[in-house]
């Protein structure tokens, strides 16, 4: 069969399927054409179905976006920061015991790896504006352990980056940006992902772009970026020169099978990441629909803004909407039955990711340290949500999304 065969074929079989014909008003999309189908029928073609060529090709051109030199794929946004950090522990840049200031309001593998490796979670409250991590708190929760600032740039806002790097070169920290919901936001005129030591990225369906699950670590430090391939890799010799190495006992043997490190298998594979070269190409264009519905959707709201609060960010930011978040400021009114009546109007809604982390079942009696109270956290633990704000929205949809939410304050 000729390419232009395959490619009608393809065309026409998503065309029968009516996948943008949503009937329920969706948190995400998959935001996918032909040439997704056909780069990974390209992988599956060639029987490359593991780690390979297009993993190799998918990092190079992430790298490339982000102007970051070098770039790991790996099987989830939680892999991406459970990696990181264990190979910040590898090579001793910190060690057990540590402390990482975390924003208090995200999603729970932001902090469950800090745990996992015997670090110490340092939960610090979120801002009124866009709930990402309060930066005129970090440095008062500074101490002699703290060792890293991991800012999450929270549903596509970003944090304030040049206050947290001023502050992380004034007591010596790493930062860590966590972009699992940020692919493509930028901060004055830098994408975010570019601003830190290290960037952690998610491909999960849900997120601006996606490989169905996956994720990727950024550094500009080529001595972490060898040990984090090691770590995704079971720990094993990389780029090793000859057929066999020797350590130790160890003399002559094959150096595929030396492992330097304790490592996991958490690699992604070549149809995954095929998918991931056609998406970054999309990317500038699902951002900016993103960031018109919002504008629309925000624009009509305004009417409402007694009763509801929609975070914002500065002119010279672009935000990469991962969701159009919503607080209820009227007492008077429950972010429950909004909630309620907005699925039964099929329009999907999701929490604030984990709310209020410390007061999570799997974190609140293990080790970690919360500064000062925390009650811009809990305030969006109790009444706020987001909704679905993606490219394959049409008009009807957002104003399905306006009179729906409109209606709910008039009944
Ligand atoms: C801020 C943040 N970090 C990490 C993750 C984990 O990513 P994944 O679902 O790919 O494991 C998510 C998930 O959505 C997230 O929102």
């Amino acid at each position: 069969m000729s390419s232009d065969n395959l490619k009608n074929l393809i065309i026409n079989e998503l065309n029968k399927r009516n996948h943008f014909d949503l009937e329920k008003i969706s948190v995400a999309f998959p935001y996918f054409d032909h040439n997704e189908i056909i780069n990974a029928l390209d992988s599956l073609l060639d029987l490359k179905i593991s780690q390979g060529q297009k993993t190799k090709e998918f990092e190079n051109s992430f790298s490339k976006y982000l102007s970051m030199p070098y770039a790991a794929a790996v099987n989830s946004g939680s892999s991406a920061n459970l990696v990181a950090f264990a190979a910040l522990l590898d090579l001793k840049k910190i060690k057990k015991g540590d402390e990482v200031i975390v924003p208090s309001t995200t999603f729970a593998t932001v902090v469950s790896p800090l745990y996992q490796l015997g670090l110490v979670p340092v939960y610090v409250d979120i801002e009124n504006k866009n709930w990402n991590l309060n930066s005129n708190l970090i440095e008062e929760a500074i101490t002699k352990k703290t060792k890293v600032i991991m800012p999450v740039h929270t549903l596509g806002f970003p944090c304030e980056m040049d206050k947290i790097n001023e502050i992380a070169q004034k007591y010596n920290l790493i930062v860590i940006e966590d972009c699992c919901e940020a692919h493509g936001a930028k901060y004055k005129n830098s994408i975010v992902g570019s601003l830190s030591d290290i960037s952690t990225f998610s491909f999960f369906v849900a997120h601006n772009i996606t490989t169905g699950e996956g994720g990727m670590i950024l550094c500009k430090d080529e001595e972490l970026y060898q040990s984090i391939l090691s770590i995704r890799e079971f720990g094993r010799l990389i780029n090793y020169k000859s057929r066999f190495s020797s350590y130790g006992n160890m003399n002559n043997y094959d150096s595929r099978y030396m492992f330097m490190k304790n490592g996991y298998n958490v690699r992604l594979n070549d149809i995954s990441s095929s998918l991931g070269i056609e998406q970054i190409k999309k990317l500038d264009n699902i951002n900016k629909e993103r960031r018109r519905n919002a504008k629309y959707v925000r624009d009509n709201l305004k009417l409402l803004s007694d009763k509801i609060y929609i975070p914002t960010t500065e002119d010279h930011n672009l935000c990469a909407y991962y969701g159009f978040p919503i607080s209820l400021i009227d007492k008077n009114f429950n972010r429950n039955e909004l909630c309620l009546y907005l699925e039964e109007n099929n329009i999907e809604t999701r929490a604030i990711m984990g709310g209020c982390l410390p007061d999570q079942p799997a974190f609140d009696n293990q080790l970690h340290r919360i500064h000062d109270d925390l009650p811009i956290s809990r305030y969006v633990r109790d009444n706020a949500f987001f909704i679905g704000i993606h490219s394959a929205l049409n008009q009807s949809h957002l104003d399905k999304i306006i009179s729906t939410i409109i209606s709910f304050f008039e009944k």
